[in-house]
């Protein structure tokens, strides 16, 4: 399998509740490399914009709110199937779902207070990696 980078964010009530160094544990474990990491305070522009594909589902609007409540940290993860490979790390998007082991089952609090976001295609890896970072600050 051939060596991808996935986005990822750790989302507001992880990094409110300082969970930000055991979550980059479990990608590293996974063999996943951090090619790039910063914390922000996203804006509600962005929030919107980056779930843009949701516009039309009933959580489109808390779910934004909540990715601006707390600052996040935004990341390139890098390593063999790295989008799969993720996905699988990060655990079913309700946690009462999520396989042991996995971020989700171990920290999310609820379906929308989940703890992670990844991206679910290379397309969608690539669109969401370009959004927050500029090929300078990604150093794999
Ligand atoms: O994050 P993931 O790709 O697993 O799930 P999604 O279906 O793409 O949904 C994006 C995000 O919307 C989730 O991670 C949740 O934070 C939120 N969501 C929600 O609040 N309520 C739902 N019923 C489904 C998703
Ligand atoms: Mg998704």
């Amino acid at each position: 399998m051939a060596i991808e980078r996935t986005f990822s964010i750790i989302k507001p009530d992880a990094t409110k509740r300082n969970l930000t160094g055991k979550i980059n544990a479990k990608f590293e474990e996974a063999g996943l490399r951090i090619v790039a990491q910063k914390r922000i305070q996203m804006t509600m522009e962005q929030a919107g914009q980056f779930y843009a594909v949701h516009k039309e589902r009933p959580f489109y609007g808390e779910l934004c709110e909540f990715m601006v409540s707390e600052p996040v940290v935004v990341q390139v993860l890098e390593g063999e199937g790295a989008i799969l490979k993720n996905r699988e790390v990060m655990g079913a998007t309700n946690p009462a779902d999520a396989a042991d082991g996995t971020i989700r089952k171990e920290f999310a609090l609820s379906v929308g207070e989940n703890s992670v976001h990844g991206s679910d295609a290379p397309e969608t890896a690539a669109e969401e990696i370009a959004f927050f970072f500029s090929g300078l600050e990604i150093v794999g």
